[in-house]
């Protein structure tokens, strides 16, 4: 681990009081990063805190909702005018829910965690950073974002629809320094089992079939490793790409 690779750089990351979120949280802050981070979940940031403190790496942590625009403002403000590095990690599942039985709580809030959320908080850094001169934008889609069988619709839908956003921010904010690419993990062993439990056998029998291609269950800090690398500006030229971290998953 390069201990200086993000010195000095300002990066916030969401979801990190559990899984993915986490893992980078504390990758990003021992490579040098001062690390904002941002949940849900009060405890699960206060459990991220402690293990970078003990590390003597740099965290605040803000208790905040990505899909509320005056929690997204407050990250902002803590940010104080500096953001190198956005990390949209925060997503929640659905159930494994198709389209016939899926309410419309479910659809509503899938896809205002995983894309509204998204799209608010980057909205909102993307003038901090082309004020700044460039920025590095990381958002974390999904084996789902390639096809259907790992997931309900509204998840299914949500991760398509968050790689064209990624795209959109590529190409119409790349020329103001800005990169913003895609990290689509497998499966990974997190706390996200919590909204994947399955409420419909059918559709579960049907997705086995994707299932049994499945790779290795990955460790979140595999998953962190390569956000980090994207942040980073080793990948200067890297921008508008869909980076799969799923032990070969999608290949099969
Ligand atoms: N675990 C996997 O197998 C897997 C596979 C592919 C993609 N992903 C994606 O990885 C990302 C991280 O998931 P994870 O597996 O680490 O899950 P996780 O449940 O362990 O962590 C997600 C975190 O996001 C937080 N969160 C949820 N809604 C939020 C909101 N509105 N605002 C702020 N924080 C919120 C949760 O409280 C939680 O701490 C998600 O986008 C998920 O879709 C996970």
């Amino acid at each position: 681990m390069d201990t200086s690779r993000h010195a000095g750089k300002t990066a916030i990351v969401t979801g990190a009081g559990s899984g993915i979120g986490r893992a980078t949280a504390i990758r990003l802050a021992a490579e040098g990063a001062n690390v904002i981070a941002c949940d849900v979940s009060a405890d699960g940031l206060a459990a991220t805190r402690d293990q970078v403190m003990t590390s003597g790496g740099a965290i605040e942590t803000i208790r905040a909702d990505v899909t509320s625009q005056a929690d997204v403002e407050r990250l902002i403000t803590a940010a104080n005018g500096s953001i190198d590095i956005l990390a949209n990690v925060a997503g929640i599942m659905d159930h494994f829910l198709p389209l016939g039985e899926v309410d419309d709580e479910t659809w509503d809030r899938v896809l205002a965690v995983n894309i509204t959320g998204v799209m608010r908080l980057t909205r909102a850094a993307l003038p901090v950073m082309q004020a700044a001169g460039g920025g590095s934008i990381v958002t974390v889609a999904s084996e789902a974002s390639l096809g259907a069988g790992a997931a309900g619709v509204a998840y299914t839908t949500s991760k398509h629809g968050v790689v064209g956003l990624v795209r959109h921010v590529a190409f119409f904010y790349g020329p103001s320094g800005i990169r913003s690419n895609a990290v689509l993990p497998g499966a990974v062993d997190t706390g996200i089992g919590a909204t994947a439990a399955p409420r419909t056998d059918w559709a579960m029998e049907l997705a086995q079939k994707k299932m049994a291609t499945m790779g290795p269950v990955a460790d979140p800090d595999q998953i962190a490793t390569v956000i980090s690398w994207l942040a980073s500006d080793e990948a200067s030229n890297v921008n508008g790409a869909v980076v799969t971290s799923d032990g070969g998953w999608s290949a099969a």
